[in-house]
């Protein structure tokens, strides 16, 4: 062993390659439990979850568990919970961010409308808690319950900033942990405790997950200026259609002259998105997309180091692999 070789790290066609019958064995978790004899939410469970996502929190808390030689039926129905928690989640936040895409498909809320799409994405979550409720075990409940509750307030603190142009880097920091980085942690967390593993090593995967979850949240709101809208599936500008201040705008009004900022802050107030080329105009001159892929990858630099020490495997390289594609990926 020589300690100071670059860890092992695969690339996303081997990390789909080793995770694939797992994730096929989640998948198929999911669907049979996606299942209600109540018509709409079905129709909007198959909606949205026939869609396919990246699936990635599922597959983080697989190769947790597995890169400390776990595997089996407890992990898959684990990680089918905390896909259908992110899909709750989904469902409720293209409510309130009143988005009309996701997946390349119209979102729910556009299909169905505000109601069916906030009362399916109860459905879903409660249907998470039941089949967590099977595996009867209390430090599972606890970590998931503590979690979803972060969500929720992460959402609400969000939208408390919604609008106000005062919303720094710390404030968004805040909002990014709960509604986004709780999730990846309480995945890869899970994935340790699933496999038996002592309290520091499960700290790791956490501190892994939720560092990973930063860095996935702000390579999000770069996408949301910078992305191809086809390959992202989802508009583009939404945040700032919402009034919604990500990293990106958030340095740029910092570093602006002082009447390009005045302009940026009357834009978030009004959450004007017909603003959004003088805002990418703004964002380009200041250098922000690069700050904010900056700051991304330094979160994944520390989930990468929270890793290290543990014993090397395919899974973990596999893990390793992923925080790079957290902050590379093109949607
Ligand atoms: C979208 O998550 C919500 C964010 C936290 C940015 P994903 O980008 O993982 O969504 P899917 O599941 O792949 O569609
Ligand atoms: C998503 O934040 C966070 C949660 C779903 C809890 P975003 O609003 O940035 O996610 P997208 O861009 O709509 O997927
Ligand atoms: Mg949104
Ligand atoms: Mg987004």
């Amino acid at each position: 062993m020589h300690a100071s070789a670059s860890p092992r790290q695969l690339d996303l066609a081997a990390i789909q390659a080793l995770a694939a019958a797992d994730m096929a064995a989640v998948d198929a978790l999911i669907r049979r439990r996606l299942a209600s004899d109540v018509v709409l939410v079905n129709q909007i469970g198959e909606h949205i979850v026939a869609a396919g996502g990246k699936r990635l929190r599922p597959m983080l808390l697989l190769l947790a568990a597995r890169s400390l030689g776990h595997g089996g039926p407890d992990a898959h129905q684990l990680a089918a919970v905390i896909e259908f928690i992110h899909t709750a989640t989904l469902l409720h936040d293209d409510v309130v961010d009143e988005s009309d895409l996701r997946r390349g498909r119209k979102t729910a809320n556009a299909l169905w409308g505000n109601a069916p799409s906030v009362l399916v994405g109860d459905f879903l979550y409660s249907r998470s808690f039941q089949l967590m409720v099977e595996l009867d075990r209390i430090e599972v409940m606890r970590i998931l319950a503590d979690t979803t509750n972060s969500i929720a307030e992460g959402e609400v603190l969000q939208l408390l900033h919604v609008r106000n142009p005062d919303t720094d880097e710390t404030a968004y920091l805040r909002v990014i942990e709960r509604k986004t980085a709780v999730l990846f942690a309480a995945a890869t967390r899970l994935g340790a405790l699933l496999a038996g593993a002592d309290t520091a090593t499960q700290q790791r995967l956490h501190d892994y997950g939720i560092n990973l979850g930063y860095a996935f949240q702000i390579a999000d709101d770069v996408l949301d200026y910078s992305a191809d809208e086809s390959a992202l599936g989802k508009h583009l500008g939404d945040d700032l259609a919402e009034g919604k201040a990500t990293l990106p705008l958030i340095h740029a009004m910092a570093h602006s002259d002082a009447a390009t900022r005045a302009r940026l802050r009357e834009i978030v107030e009004n959450g004007d998105v017909e603003a959004l080329p003088d805002v990418i105009a703004a964002i380009q001159a200041q250098g922000s997309l690069d700050y904010s892929r900056t700051r991304a990858h330094q979160y994944a630099q520390a989930a990468q180091r929270a890793l290290d020490g543990l014993a090397d495997n395919e899974a973990l390289a596999a893990l390793r692999g992923l925080a790079h594609y957290a902050t590379a990926r093109d949607h």
